[in-house]
């Protein structure tokens, strides 16, 4: 199974997200492809378009898995402005956990990641690691890790597609990961490479799946291989 996982970060409005799904809608129903098979489209949007989006999924009747961006480490309680795995599970299938902004501008610690892993696990949400290099802790039970070298991510710049499949082997192999997926300025125009890599399960795109269009182009690209 290939991953295609588009990140929205904090972007989008109500009406946005409206927007992205109906051109998405159109852009789909054109071609109708199937790739149930071998290939996972997730969607990451703000928590708050989460509900949003599981409607618009369901009203154009796309085969899309939600996610969420990031998960509490604790479980329901006294925890202002959290969202807990409970509630996440009510809309998403994936979860984030470990993105590189989160780690440096919330000073997220590998500590404070472990229990979110416990907390995604306990609801069997499916946990995408984020991880910058092949050196990063990554907690038990976690089955899919996105390697996301932190200088790639929104600069345009990628890693080179055999650098990247040289380290996902490297976190596969140390850590018995099944699946390791590569972000950093993933786009139409660069996912070839990545796409093609036996070493590498998918891509992390985030800017790039903003737009339905683009996002389209590299569901293409996914499925003509
Ligand atoms: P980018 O982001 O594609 O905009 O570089 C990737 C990510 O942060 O996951």
């Amino acid at each position: 199974m290939k991953y295609l996982i588009g990140n929205w970060k904090a972007n989008k409005n109500l009406s946005e997200v409206e927007i992205f799904f109906k051109t998405f809608a159109d852009l789909y129903n054109q071609k109708k492809l199937d790739w149930s098979d071998n290939l996972e489209v997730v969607l990451c949007p703000p928590f708050i378009y989460l509900e949003q989006a599981k409607r618009l999924v369901k009203k154009y009747n796309l085969p899309f898995k939600l996610g969420a961006q990031d998960i509490s480490p604790y479980d329901n309680g006294a925890f202002t402005g959290e969202v807990t795995a409970r509630q996440i599970k009510e809309f998403a299938e994936f979860v984030l956990i470990g993105h590189s902004e989160r780690r440096k501008n919330f000073k997220e610690l590998d500590t404070m990641l472990a229990e979110k892993v416990k907390q995604a696990n306990g609801f069997r949400l499916q946990i995408v690691y984020c991880v910058p290099d092949e050196k990063a802790v990554i907690p038990e039970g976690v089955s899919i890790v996105a390697y996301e070298p932190v200088w790639a991510i929104g600069s345009g710049q990628t890693d080179t597609p055999e650098n990247a499949g040289r380290i996902a082997s490297t976190i596969k192999k140390d850590n018995n990961i099944k699946s390791v997926i590569y972000g950093g300025s993933i786009k139409p125009e660069n996912i070839a490479g990545f796409w093609e890599s036996v070493f590498i399960d998918g891509v992390l795109p985030g800017g790039s799946s903003l737009y339905a269009d683009s996002f389209w182009q590299m569901i293409l690209h996914a499925t003509a291989i």
